[in-house]
Order: structure tokens, then C-alpha cells, then sequence
């Protein structure tokens, strides 16, 4: 996850009647496909919870809805550009069928919503991540003319909403919504507006929810998801009453921020079983100067000493991070740096990244994009290189381990065999044998990559 991020998802295919056929949408095919971190995998759920309740039903394919959003991402200039081509792409659906409402929804949409419309002119739709509550009436103005709502409302909680989650074992909660960091190079806090905790009462309800549903794992989504206050509890709080939630096995979270852990979430997650031993901490540089102009708020030293806190209190915690490559001003030292703390702390895992100057951030005005372009790419190449390597060796280190799998469905290679995570996150593949999707079963690991653990149940 982030974590987590970063992923794409497929589109989504959910098909479901109404439960109040409403008759100017009534029949009405509407597709949502996701791009960027689980917080927008999240909205794209809200936002399929809210078209239901308006009669939408779901088309499987844009080739076969009444209107199509992209859900989108900005976090680099690579996501964005990936959705020009996509809209490049499905505008001859568009020509072929004039009524087709096309619309761009999330992060993209508040960042360039001035340019959007000027540069795809068959864009009808335009909407921010705190208009959601209002696609109904945006996608009906739309009809008639094009429609754009990117205003940002610090007091949009996405209150008594039912996601419509997609089939699973686990279910995604936002608990967060925006961010007050402002690091520098990040164009988050401009897209989604600041920092506001949901109410855990609305946690509850939703966590609640999902286990009447089946979902045996919850993740808590936040963009610094350990910094969550309401009027009633913390973070640490709200982890021990999910915990008590009957049905719920595991809970995960992304993403913590490194100066936002407190001695009381280490022990809540030390004492809490039902919180998986996992956790991705970004660092995005090993180098002080670098951390300082990036704004991170914490130095090496202190940020080795949390993963030491960390796994002192909680044995067997995995660990994965985010790194960025070639960030403005990074000198070969500071490069240097990097690749040691990534050598020191010997994470799990990491999302590897080279440095996007995003228009609108500090970083983009203030300091100069001073890495060239080959070597950032070389940068990353080398810090990818690295992490496999020690992925690997700590993946190797599992044979003859017995890990407890959550089972999310058939692995994509091989035939009969299930796919599921360890407690730490590892992704294990093992032959199914009769396991339900959804389970939790033993697996011996008799095999090892640097992604993938195989093993076989422990009868
Ligand atoms: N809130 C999370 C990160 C969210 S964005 C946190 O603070 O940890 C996910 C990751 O994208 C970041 O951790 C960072 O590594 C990367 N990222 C963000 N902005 C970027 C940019 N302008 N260029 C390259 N990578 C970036
Ligand atoms: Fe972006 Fe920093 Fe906020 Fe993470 S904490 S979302 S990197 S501004
Ligand atoms: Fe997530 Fe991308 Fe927005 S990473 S918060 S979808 S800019």
C-alpha cells in the first residue's frame, strides 16, 4: 500500500441493482476507473456508494456505460500524463456516442482543472476529491452543459455514507481526509485540502459494516494516518476499538508519518494482536539536508531511532518505505546517504521514485529541479538494485517459517494455486488445496523470490 501507494487498479465491475430506482437516471450505466494511491481506491468506493443510492447501476466496461470518470491521481508528472492518454483513448467513444458523459474526478481534476477542459474539450465533468457528495447533480448538469466542482471543504467528512466496497477480504476505511505537512515537493496538500480526522464514531459504524459484510481486515487510510485526533480519542484510540470490533482478524494502516508516532501507539501495537506487524514508514531520503529542504521534520538519526523503538517493542515487525531519487539539490554524498540508510534499516520492501517537479508546491517555485534527468534514472536504477537485493536475502531468510495467510483469491500464475498475505505483508502463494477465499490458513514456506514466498498448507 502508498504505500501501498501508487498502485493501479483495474476497472471496476460490480454489478448491482438499485435500491431506489430514481427515473431520470433509472437504467443509467456509470464507470469508475482508479488511479493512484488507496485513498483514491477508497473515493472511487464512496463514489460508486453515492451513484448507487441515486439509481446508477454499473457497467463493466466504458464501452458499455452512460458515463465514465476517471478517477485520478497527481502525485508525479507520470500519473497525469498516463491520463491524457487514457482520455486520448476513450475519446472515440465520446465521437461515437455524443451523450456519453466523460468526466475526471480526484487529485488531476483539482490540480489542472483550469487547463483540463481548454486541452480535452469532450470533457464534460470535473470533479474535486470534496465534491462527491454532489456527482448526482454534476453528472445531470452535465447533460447540459459541462460541469466543474473542484472547491475544497475542510468540513467534508463523507459523514453516513456506505461505501460500495469492493468483493474481497479486506475493506478500506478512510479515517483522514488531506494534509498539513506541506513537505515540499508535495502536491497533496493542494488537491485535497487540509488535514481533518472523521469522527470515530463514523469509524466504528463503517468498521462494523464491513464485518457484517465478510471483510475480515480493515486498512485505515490516512495520508498521515498516525496523526488522527477526534474530539474523543487518537490514533492509538481508535486502533484499540476497532480491535474490540467481533469479525474483524487484522487491522492495517498507510501511511504513518515518522514524527507522528507516540509511546502509546507503540504499545497499543504491541499489545494488539489483531494489528498486523507491519508498517510503512516513508523515509524519502537518508540525508539531513535533503530531509530539511524536503520539510520531513525529522532527522536520520531520529528516524533510526523510531525503527529502533519500533522493533524493539514489536518482534518480527516488517518494515517497507518510500524513496525518491534525485530530489532538487541532491548531491552524489546525499545520494550516498540514501543508499546507506537503506543498507542500515534493511527494509522489507520500498516504492522507489524519481523526483516529479510538481507545479504549485514550494519545491517546484523555490528550489530548481538541479538533477539531470539520466541521472535521477540512474539514481533510482541504483537504490532498485539495492532493494532487491535485500528483499531478497530477508525473503530467504522464511524458508521453513509456518506463516498465517489471509487468503484473497487465486494467484495469477499456476494453476490451482491460492494467494494471500502474512501478518507482515508478505504476499505467499501456496496450492489451494480446498482453502476459501477469505480464510486464514497455515502456510509452511518452502520456496522464496524477492516479492513472493511459496509454500504449502500445514495440514
Ligand atoms: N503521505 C505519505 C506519502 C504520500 S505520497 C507520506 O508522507 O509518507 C506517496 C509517495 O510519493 C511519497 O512518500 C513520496 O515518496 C512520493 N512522492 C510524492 N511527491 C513526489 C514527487 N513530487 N516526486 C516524486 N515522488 C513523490
Ligand atoms: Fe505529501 Fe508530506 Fe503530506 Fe505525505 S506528509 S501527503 S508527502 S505533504
Ligand atoms: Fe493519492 Fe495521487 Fe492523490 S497518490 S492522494 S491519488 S495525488
Amino acid at each position: 500500500m502508498s504505500a501501498l501507494l501508487d498502485i493501479e487498479l483495474d476497472s471496476r465491475a460490480v454489478q448491482t441493482e438499485p435500491e431506489i430506482p430514481v427515473a431520470s437516471v433509472s437504467g443509467q450505466k456509470i464507470f469508475i476507473e482508479t488511479y493512484g494511491c488507496q485513498m483514491n481506491v477508497s473515493d472511487t468506493e464512496l463514489m460508486l456508494g453515492i451513484l448507487k443510492q441515486s439509481g446508477y447501476t454499473f457497467a463493466p466496461r466504458p464501452e458499455d456505460a452512460d458515463v465514465i470518470v476517471l478517477n485520478t491521481c497527481a502525485i508525479r508528472e507520470h500519473a497525469e500524463e498516463r491520463i491524457r492518454g487514457r482520455l486520448g483513448q476513450l475519446r472515440r467513444l465520446k465521437y461515437q456516442r455524443p451523450d456519453l458523459i466523460m468526466g475526471v474526478s480526484g487529485c488531476m481534476a483539482k490540480h489542472v482543472s483550469e487547463s483540463l477542459m481548454n486541452d480535452a474539450p469532450y470533457v464534460d465533468l470535473v470533479v474535486g476529491p470534496d465534491s462527491y457528495r454532489r456527482l448526482p447533480e454534476l453528472i445531470a448538469e452535465a447533460r447540459g452543459d459541462s460541469a466543474l466542482d473542484v472547491r475544497l471543504d475542510r468540513g467534508e467528512y463523507y459523514m453516513d455514507i456506505d461505501p460500495l466496497r469492493e468483493e474481497g477480504s479486506n475493506a478500506w476505511i478512510t479515517i483522514m481526509r488531506g494534509c498539513d505537512k506541506f513537505c515540499t515537493f508535495c502536491i497533496v496538500p493542494y488537491v485535497r485540502g487540509r488535514e481533518r480526522s472523521v469522527p470515530a464514531r463514523e469509524i466504528v459504524r463503517q468498521a462494523r459494516a464491513a464485518a457484517n459484510a465478510g471483510f475480515r481486515e480493515v486498512t485505515l487510510l490516512g495520508q498521515t494516518v498516525n496523526s488522527y485526533r477526534d474530539s474523543t480519542c487518537d490514533f492509538a484510540d481508535l486502533l484499540s476499538m476497532i480491535a474490540r470490533i467481533d469479525g474483524i482478524s487484522r487491522i492495517r494502516f498507510t501511511s504513518p508519518h515518522p514524527s507522528d508516532f507516540s509511546e502509546k501507539f507503540i504499545e497499543t501495537m504491541a499489545r494488539e494482536k489483531k494489528i498486523c506487524r507491519f508498517i510503512h514508514l516513508p523515509v524519502q531520503s537518508g540525508s539531513d539536508r535533503v530531509l530539511k529542504a524536503m520539510k520531513r521534520s525529522y532527522t536520520v538519526e531520529e528516524y533510526l531511532a523510531l525503527v529502533d523503538d519500533l522493533r524493539n517493542a514489536i518482534p518480527d515487525l516488517c518494515l517497507s518505505t518510500d524513496i525518491i531519487a534525485g530530489f532538487s539539490g541532491e548531491t552524489q554524498t546525499d545520494f550516498e546517504a540514501t543508499l546507506a540508510l537503506m543498507a542500515q534499516v534493511r527494509y522489507d520492501s520500498a516504492f522507489m521514485f524519481k523526483y516529479s517537479a510538481r507545479k504549485g508546491t514550494v519545491a517546484f517555485r523555490e528550489m530548481p529541479d538541479t538533477v539531470p534527468e539520466e541521472e535521477k534514472a540512474q539514481r533510482l536504477e541504483t537504490i532498485i538494485a539495492q532493494q532487491n537485493r535485500i528483499s531478497g536475502e530477508i525473503n530467504a531468510t522464511y524458508i521453513g517459517r509456518t506463516l498465517e495467510v489471509l487468503v484473497q483469491g487465486d494467484a495469477r500464475k499456476g494453476e490451482g494455486l491460492a494467494v494471500g498475505k502474512s501478518d507482515g505483508f508478505k504476499t505467499v502463494v501456496f496450492p489451494r488445496e480446498g482453502v476459501a477465499n477469505n480464510a486464514l490458513t497455515d502456510v509452511e514456506i518452502t520456496q522464496t523470490t524477492l516479492r513472493t514466498l511459496t509454500g504449502r498448507k500445514v495440514q
